[in-house]
C-alpha cells in the first residue's frame, strides 16, 4: 500500500461516466463537450478523455502547452481565464487552438496585436457575464455582475463592434459559465434565455456568431457518491436542446470538469491520533488542506468512510481535521463515524475534481502521490 495521504482515480468508473456521457449526446446534436482540465492533471485521467475525441477547456500558459503533450488537438482547445499572458496568447495563436475565450476588452486589443505580429488570425469568442445566479457556493459562483468574470452582458455589442474592426482577429461568438456545482440542471434555463436574447440583438445589429459556449457547471453528487457515482448528462443537455434556439451550423460547446471527473478519485489517508477534547472528539489524519482544500476553501462537503471499521462497534461523532497548523483544516464537524482507532484508513470520497490540483506543499509538506487503477482500490 502506498504511503499516505495519497490519491487514487478509479479509470474504470472514469469509463463509465464517459460513456455515459457519450450516450447522452445524440448524433444530431450540434454538441462538443470539452474537459475543463483544471479540474484534474492527471496524465492517465486526462488521456483516457482526450481519447473518446473530446476536446478541452484551458485556463493558463501551462494548461495548453500540458494539454497538447498528452494528445489534445489544438483545434478542440478552448482557451478561457481571466489574466492571460503574452506568452500564453502567442503559445495559443502558434499552436492553432479553437477559440480564445476573451474575458474583456483590453485582452481583445492584446490578442489582436500579438495576432497581427505573429501573422496568425486568433479565433475569438467573447466571454460574457451573464448575471444568471447558478445557486451555488459564491465562492464558485462566476456569472453574476460582482464576478470578476466576462464581458458586461450590456457591453455585449460594443465588444462584438470591436472585434469586428480589430485586425488579427476572428469573432466566432459567445462564452458563458454560471458557476460550478450546479446540482439542479434547470437552473441552466435562464442561461439559455439569455443567449437567444442576445442573438436576436446580435442578429439585430448584423452579426451572426457560429459557436456558443456555455460553460461547464454541472454538479456531483457529494453526499452519496456510491450510490449516485455517475451525473445525469442527459437532463442536462435536455435543458439546451429545448432552451437554446439555434440557428442553422451552430455549434454549441461545454466545458464540463467536475462532472466528468469528480467522483472517479478518493483521497486516502491514516488516522494519526483520536483526540478526546474536552467538548468534542477529534480524528487527526495524515491529509489536511494541503492535500484538498475544497472543505477549507468552499466549505464544501466530503463523504468520508473509516475503511478499517470493526464490525459491531458503535459509531460516534467526531470532527475530521488535518495536522495543518490552521484551524480551518478540518474536513468534518460531528460527522457519525464508526467507533476510530489510531492507524485506521480513512478514504475521502469525491476528490477527482479540484483536488490533487489544488495541493499544496504549505507547512513543508509533500505534495500527495496519485495512482491509478480499473476499479475501486483493493487492500
Ligand atoms: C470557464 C470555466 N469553464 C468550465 C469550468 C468547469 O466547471 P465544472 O468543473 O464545474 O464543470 C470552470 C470552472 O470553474 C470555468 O471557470
Amino acid at each position: 500500500m502506498p504511503q499516505t495521504p495519497f490519491y487514487y482515480y478509479d479509470l474504470d468508473l472514469l469509463n463509465s461516466t464517459l460513456n455515459a456521457l457519450q450516450a447522452a449526446l445524440r448524433p444530431d446534436d450540434p454538441f462538443c463537450v470539452h474537459y475543463a482540465f483544471k479540474a484534474c492533471y492527471n496524465a492517465d485521467v486526462s488521456r483516457t478523455i482526450a481519447a473518446r475525441g473530446f476536446g478541452a477547456d484551458c485556463v493558463s500558459e501551462g494548461e495548453v502547452a500540458r494539454l497538447l503533450e498528452l494528445g489534445f488537438p489544438a483545434e478542440k482547445l478552448v482557451f478561457a481565464g481571466v489574466g492571460k499572458t503574452d506568452a500564453a496568447i502567442d503559445l495559443g495563436l502558434q499552436a492553432g487552438i479553437g477559440a480564445f475565450n476573451v474575458e474583456n476588452l483590453q485582452e481583445l486589443d492584446v490578442i489582436s496585436q500579438r495576432a497581427t505580429a505573429l501573422g496568425k488570425t486568433a479565433r475569438v469568442a467573447l466571454r460574457i457575464n451573464p448575471g444568471v445566479d447558478a445557486h451555488t457556493h459564491e465562492k464558485i459562483t462566476t456569472g453574476l455582475p460582482e464576478n470578476k468574470f466576462g464581458i458586461a452582458l450590456e457591453d455585449t455589442l460594443l465588444a462584438i463592434r470591436r472585434a469586428h474592426e480589430l485586425p488579427g482577429v476572428e469573432f466566432i461568438g459567445l462564452h458563458f459559465h454560471i458557476g460550478s456545482q450546479v446540482l439542479d440542471a434547470s437552473l441552466f434555463a435562464p442561461l439559455c434565455d439569455v443567449i437567444n436574447a442576445l442573438q436576436h440583438d446580435i442578429e439585430q445589429a448584423g452579426f451572426a456568431m457560429s459557436y456558443i459556449n456555455v460553460g461547464g457547471g454541472l454538479g456531483i453528487d457529494y453526499e452519496n457518491p456510491a450510490g449516485n457515482p455517475i451525473p445525469d448528462f442527459g437532463i442536462y443537455f435536455n435543458v439546451f436542446r429545448q432552451g437554446l434556439e439555434l440557428r442553422p451550423g451552430q455549434q454549441v460547446h461545454f466545458e464540463l470538469g467536475r462532472s466528468i471527473v469528480g467522483q472517479c478519485g478518493t483521497l486516502f489517508s491514516r488516522v494519526l491520533f483520536v483526540k478526546e477534547g474536552k467538548e468534542k472528539k477529534f480524528v487527526i489524519l495524515d491529509a489536511g488542506f494541503t492535500d484538498l482544500v475544497r472543505v477549507a476553501m468552499y466549505g464544501a462537503y466530503h463523504h468520508i468512510e473509516n475503511l478499517s471499521a470493526r464490525t459491531g462497534e458503535a459509531v460516534e461523532h467526531y470532527d475530521v481535521a488535518g495536522p495543518i497548523c490552521e484551524s480551518s483544516d478540518v474536513f468534518a464537524t460531528d460527522r457519525l463515524l464508526p467507533h476510530t482507532q489510531r492507524g485506521d484508513l480513512f478514504a475521502i470520497r469525491s476528490a477527482g475534481a479540484y483536488g490533487h490540483v489544488m495541493a499544496s506543499t504549505y507547512n513543508y509538506r509533500t505534495l500527495p502521490q496519485e495512482f491509478v487503477g480499473n476499479g475501486p482500490m483493493n487492500f
